[in-house]
């Protein structure tokens, strides 16, 4: 069953249903200003901060589902009815709905008794406001009278404390209305020197800044009383809920079309120019009114929107493939692209399942990110990089999140993830590899932010690594500390109190409980850094790195390896965890793909054997689950992993995020045939026609999908910031199709399915590019490569020494 379809030619998916089995949302802003927008309207804007910096309310997990939103109303004048034109939130039965997700805009529309409505939704470069074009059409063969509405309930900015501090709260609203602008103004009398605005293009007919004056007593957004009446009370807030309400009366010929202009917006004015006249306690407006006055303008919104759209041509332009398959084409060109972008711009704070209040910018999260963001944004990747180094602990450890506004790193889920540093020097690898850019390696950089501990920031990936040669237990594996990639394994918790956090909560000393994972990651890393290293002139180091990176390699090999597969971890007694002794939890997938990621047991057969295994016992066909069998009850000493119930989550869920390790495994192993495969399990395109059992977007990825074990097999669930997006990119771009960014080139290696005939790709890298052709001739993998019809030795291609910024690559597997 399917809710809409994909339009791939305008990088749109058009969703022809409005009651999708969850509110199926998109992304608007991708600077400072940001929103989440459902396919019925619903959701809210931000400015940098989802928790700090709240423009609108959202009802979380709320009745229905979706709650709160840029909502529009219409009404009849003649008959009195009035409808959504998004359907949220009157849910009134119309005619041709449509919510069209595009990069970065959304437009939702209908039609109901001959009136046509559609509504453009999305933020302009480098502003910080949204626009919302309403266009209305008279599709009757008579004259129509419409009153047109408009409505957002403003959050008290702090959208925790908004939800909670209603004693103070329900005092302190306030709202200035001049002219078509009703301006949101709580706090700025005091420490704040910012305020929102709603700014209509129309002259009004009515507005409402109070909630109960809008919607009247006891009732709802889906039958305002004001709409119903047809007259907005021109109320304004003291106190209780400031809300933005429009009313603009519109006659419309036969035929004729008429549009509004809203816009939401966000300013802030220097501190000593807050008040006009100075002294009084009214907005200074002057700085901000050209901006309203711009965007109200429905020309230059126009133009806006066209600048957007060619800024995503360009970023997508960057790569660009054509393969035998249509869902692989439609991920890495359109969506998975946008994903990566959305995820690197939001961690994992403002989604449908992420509230913005709770999580800031994880260090493991955002390093990872960087490996499906990169080549569309070096930049700020490089910013991104350099601000989550400069949270790195003098020990070489890391706070695991930090707050976008601040950059501070925080404790709230504390620190001490012994995975985490290793991150660092796998996102400054995928930089360094697609920018060339060695000099970011001197930036001072300093530790915790302390002012004077500045170090380059290549002393930071030194500290990185040293971290876990200082850090090891009793069998010589990195010790887990609070967890490693799975946050939920938490080997030194112990907890038996209700509510206690996972992540903070320590009741062991750390010293006994071991990760294979980490040691699978640290092998990775010291490579990647001997790598870097060696061509910094630092031999010695190099040598040093590729020694301790095999010294662990042969340390997993002795007690990291069960015989049929990678063991995953040693609890605090020693004992095995992922091992064939276990009772529950046998085998896992993250030791597996990530050993097999890294390199280890190529040559001697392990590798194969874990990959089979993986195959056996984790594979389903709705993806590879993180172990087997699951915990089928709480275990003290594992944590988290067996609170979920069997098949949800960390407890045996599809894990999307760590399939793509399996998937490189496989493309390690050159069994293409067997990487796409799991590829294709997971895309969610591909899962498009199961829209009622997958339940999420058809267009993004989600973290998690229901395993085996769960009654709800196949279900997904966290869609849109994980680090499914990356690593999914990373393995089909640069794994599967194999145009591979290395530290001296473009390297050519696909591994592909068998019956592909072979695909074709465009890539710009480091300013050129690469027109790539790849044609099968054989089953296998080796690849024979001329580039601009001479043969080439191997398969990295050298940036061209003549400068010419236009390439052509051809590659015959056999
Ligand atoms: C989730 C994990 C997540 C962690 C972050 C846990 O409840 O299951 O997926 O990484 O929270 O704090
Ligand atoms: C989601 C978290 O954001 C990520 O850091 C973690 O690795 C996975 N869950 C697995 O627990």
């Amino acid at each position: 069953m399917k809710f809409g379809h994909f339009d791939d030619r305008n990088r749109e998916y058009v969703i022809t249903q409005p009651d999708t089995p969850l509110p199926w949302i998109n992304y608007l802003g991708c600077q400072a200003y940001f929103g989440i927008i459902s396919n019925t309207a619903g959701g809210y804007s931000f400015y940098r901060d989802a928790r700090l910096r709240r423009l609108t309310r959202y009802r979380y997990n709320n009745a229905p589902f979706d709650f709160g939103g840029r909502y529009v109303y219409l009404r009849d004048e003649e008959s009195g009815q009035f409808w959504s034109p998004s359907w949220q939130p009157t849910r009134r039965e119309l005619e041709n709905y449509s919510c069209r997700h595009g990069m970065g805009y959304t437009v939702i529309g209908s039609t109901l008794g001959g009136i046509e409505a559609h509504t453009r939704y999305f933020v302009p470069l480098d502003e910080n406001l949204e626009v919302w074009q309403l266009t209305v059409t008279n599709r009757r063969k008579s004259k129509a009278q419409i009153s047109a509405f408009s409505s957002i309930e403003f959050c008290l900015w702090d959208a925790q404390d908004d939800a909670t501090n209603f004693q103070r709260n329900f005092n302190t609203g306030q709202v200035e209305v001049e002219e078509s602008v009703i301006y949101h103004k709580t706090e700025y009398r005091e420490r704040r020197n910012h305020f929102a605005y709603f700014a209509c293009s129309e002259p009004l007919a009515g507005f409402d800044t109070q909630r109960e004056a809008f919607l009247g007593r006891y009732r709802g957004w889906d039958s305002p009383a004001a709409v119903e009446a047809g007259q907005l009370t021109n109320s304004v807030a003291h106190g209780w809920a400031p809300i933005g309400a429009h009313q603009v009366k519109l006659d419309l010929e036969p035929g004729e079309t008429k549009q509004i202009v809203f816009l939401l917006g966000y300013h802030e004015n220097p501190v000593d120019q807050k008040f006009d006249p100075p002294g009084s306690q009214t907005i200074n407006k002057a700085l901000v009114k050209p901006t309203i006055a711009k965007y109200l303008d429905p020309v230059k919104a126009d133009a806006a929107f066209e600048r957007l759209r060619q800024y995503w041509d360009s970023l997508l332009g960057i790569f660009q493939v054509e393969t035998p398959d249509f869902h692989t084409n439609r991920m890495v060109n359109i969506w998975n692209a946008y994903q990566c972008m959305a995820t690197f711009n939001m961690s994992r704070s403002a989604s449908f399942y992420e509230s913005g209040i709770g999580r800031g910018l994880g260090f493991r999260d955002s390093n990872q990110d960087l490996l499906g963001f990169v080549h569309m944004a070096p930049a700020r990747a490089r910013e991104r990089i350099l601000d989550l180094a400069a949270t790195q602990l003098p020990t070489g450890g890391a706070y695991h999140q930090y707050q976008p506004l601040t950059k501070r790193g925080n404790n709230d889920i504390g620190g001490g993830f012994n995975d985490d540093p290793h991150w660092l020097i796998v996102g400054v690898s995928a930089y360094l590899k697609e920018t060339g850019d060695w000099s970011i390696l001197d930036e001072p950089v300093p530790y915790d932010n302390e002012a004077g501990s500045e170090q380059p920031l290549y002393e930071h990936l030194q500290r990185s690594f040293r971290y876990t040669l200082e850090r090891l237990g009793p069998h010589g594996l990195p010790l887990i500390g609070r967890a490693d990639w799975n946050d939920c394994l938490n080997l030194n918790c112990f907890s038996d109190t209700p509510g206690q956090s996972f992540q903070t909560t320590t009741n062991k000393d750390g010293k006994v409980a071991e990760s294979v994972f980490i040691a699978g990651l640290f092998v990775h890393a010291g490579r990647e850094l001997a790598a870097i290293a060696s061509r910094r002139g630092l031999a010695a180091e190099a040598t040093s790195y590729l020694a301790e990176s095999a010294k662990m390699e042969a340390v997993i090999r002795e007690h990291g390896w069960d015989g049929g597969w990678f063991l995953r971890a040693y609890d605090d007694f020693g004992a095995k965890i992922g091992s064939k002794d276990c009772e529950e939890g046998k085998i896992f997938i993250e030791s597996n793909g990530f050993c097999v990621l890294a390199g280890i047991g190529l040559e001697d057969g392990t590798a194969l054997k874990a990959m089979d295994a993986t195959r056996e016992h984790l594979a389903t066909k709705h993806g590879i689950v993180v172990q087997q069998p699951a915990y089928s009850r709480y275990y003290l000493n594992l944590g988290e992993i067996s609170s979920y119930p069997p098949g949800y989550k960390e407890n045996a869920g599809i894990f999307c995020h760590v399939n793509p390790w399996v998937m490189i495994g496989e493309a390690r192993l050159g069994r293409g045939d067997a990487a796409h495969d799991y590829y294709s399990r997971i895309n969610p395109s591909a899962r498009e026609e199961i829209g009622e059992l997958h339940r999420c977007e058809p267009y993004v990825y989600a973290q998690m999908i229901a395993g085996k074990d769960a009654p709800t097999f196949g279900e997904a669930k966290n869609s849109w910031l994980t680090g499914t997006a990356a690593w999914n990119y990373y393995a089909i771009a640069q794994w599967i199709l194999g145009i591979r960014t290395t530290l001296d080139g473009l390297e050519i290696a696909p591994v592909i399915p068998t019956n592909w005939p072979g695909f074709t790709a465009t890539r710009i890298f480091r300013g050129v590019t690469y027109n790539i052709s790849i044609e099968r001739k054989g089953e296998g993998n080796l690849i024979a490569l001329s580039v601009d019809g001479k043969p080439i030795e191997g398969n990295v291609v050298t940036p061209p020494a003549d400068g010419r910024k236009e390439v052509t690559i051809k590659g015959i597997l056999s």
